[in-house]
């Protein structure tokens, strides 16, 4: 490629953002022809009409009057049957979004390579993967398994799961797909930063990207060919999350819903965890860093928390509303972050670390789809069975409260099953071994005594 295409050059020229060539004389070919294809990926006029919203204020909550607790199910065993034959007609899919990169865990390699096993050092993707497994074998179908990465984490994570042979799982039931990417703007020009001359400055799109990108790479029209009807999503970094919960399908079958959501209820006003609540009789999630003070700390009349409905990010996805959801009016749109981003500055040739806020970046949330759903459900999910992310690396969402979680749910099931094992016993339970609690207690002899640190796996 010599010439910048004509029409590129003029897009370029209407929105004032012909510094990303600047050096294009000394690139190779190869690099003009990735500079192309980078800004051939950008929507222009859409991130004008972004920029332009820099100043409004952030996520303008709604006011408090339009704002509702949600109301929560209990946790119905009565409906696993509906669910368990939705998955035996061989109707739901998993989706793990894995597409962050886990910047305050401070972990290069994707998190879901995170090594978290209490005994058996299994990493996030091994303990997801082997959960899709041992409910394919249990309800006769194969659930597809798909695993959304970005740029930053796809490499990585495809040749682990190769190197891995796919934890079990044959090659055709895992399915990787890329979220978009969005570049960043600066903050005073709104020009779009370049990383270094010739490469723009993209970062993943957020988990709402995770939408279009399902319907761009035509895997939900595949999806729907190939019969499923409900796609099970939930985050890489929850390792007690029960994958495609019989119980939770078969309620949402019951009621019909476009969405079902679990609940995890908050144990403080202060917990990072989104809020489901009703906004103007919808569901809807209030993201913590945008929930204020006072309402994190109303109490209903028996003195719990009145907003408590905190959000695993579990969902459960009706297949016609994910089309809907994805093509014209429905899109979700952007949020705005104000963000610090080192970059290449053409104008003076200088690498710029910006010491304060320099730029604005764009995601899109997943939970934005919940209102638009006609028929929602929200479910309880008990913590101690379905909830312990890692997000930090010390303190509260660390691998010591992960593993302890782990552990305590491991010892609870050998218990129930009989088992004698002390506290201070180390023990893990690979899901192809046991996938739940009943599942262990038809191979575990009552009376079996545990002594030592163990990792119960098929053998
Ligand atoms: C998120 C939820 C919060 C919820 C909490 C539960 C948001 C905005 N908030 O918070 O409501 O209570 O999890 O653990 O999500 N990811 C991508 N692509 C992206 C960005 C993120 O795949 O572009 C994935 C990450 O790999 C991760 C998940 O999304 O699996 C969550 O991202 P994270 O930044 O950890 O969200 P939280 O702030 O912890």
């Amino acid at each position: 490629m010599t010439e910048v295409p004509a029409d590129l050059l003029d897009c370029l020229k209407t929105h004032r953002q012909e510094h990303v060539l600047s050096g294009w004389e000394r690139f190779t070919a190869s690099e003009r022809a990735s500079l192309v294809g980078q800004l051939r990926g950008i929507n222009f006029a859409e991130l004008a009409t972004l920029y332009a919203k820099k100043d409004e204020p952030a996520a303008s909550l709604p006011t408090r009057d339009r704002i509702a607790p949600l109301p929560v199910e209990g946790e119905s065993a009565d409906a696993a049957g509906i669910g368990e034959a939705a998955l035996h007609r061989g109707e739901v899919a998993a989706l793990v979004v894995a597409g962050g990169q886990g910047t305050r865990l401070g972990f290069d390699l994707p998190k879901g390579m995170f090594p978290v096993g209490p005994v058996s050092q299994s990493t996030l993707f091994r303990i997801h993967a082997e959960k899709v497994l041992a409910l394919s074998r249990r309800s006769g179908k194969p659930v597809p398994f798909l695993v959304m990465t970005s740029p930053a984490t796809h490499t990585d994570t495809v040749n682990y799961f190769e190197q891995e042979r796919r934890f079990g799982l044959p090659a055709d039931q895992v399915y990787f797909f890329q979220q978009g990417t969005m570049p960043a703007v600066d903050l005073v020009t709104g020009k779009v930063l370049l990383e270094s001359p010739g490469r723009l400055f993209l970062s993943p799109n957020g988990h709402g990207g995770t939408l279009t990108a399902l319907a761009d790479s035509g895997l939900l029209a595949k999806l729907k060919a190939n019969g499923i009807r409900h796609l099970f999503y939930f985050q890489v970094d929850n390792p007690l999350v029960k994958v495609c919960d019989p119980a939770f399908i078969g309620r949402h079958v019951q009621t019909d819903a476009e969405v079902s959501s679990k609940v995890v209820f908050k144990e403080k006003p202060e917990e990072k965890v989104g809020v489901l609540a009703q906004v103007d009789g919808r569901c809807s999630i209030i993201e913590y860093s945008d929930m204020p003070k006072a309402m994190s700390e109303e109490r209903a009349a028996d003195g719990s928390l009145a907003f408590r409905a905190g959000n695993p990010a579990i969902h459960l996805f009706s297949v016609p509303f994910l089309e809907r959801v994805t093509t014209g009016r429905q899109r979700l749109s952007f949020h705005l972050a104000k963000k610090k981003v080192p970059h290449w500055d053409p104008t003076t040739g200088e690498a710029i670390t910006p010491v304060k806020e320099n730029a604005l970046k764009f995601e899109l949330f997943v939970f934005d789809a919940l209102p638009l759903a006609d028929r929602w459900l929200a479910v309880e999910a008990k913590r101690e069975d379905e909830f312990a992310p890692l997000k930090n690396a010390t303190g509260s969402d660390s691998l010591e409260t992960l593993q302890s979680a782990m552990t305590a749910q491991a010892r609870r099931w050998l218990r129930s099953a009989g088992a004698i094992v002390a506290d201070d016993i180390a023990v893990e339970i690979s899901p192809t071994f046991a996938l739940d609690s009943a599942e262990l207690k038809a191979k575990i002899r009552p009376g079996t005594v545990v002594s030592e640190p163990t990792y119960f796996c098929e053998t």
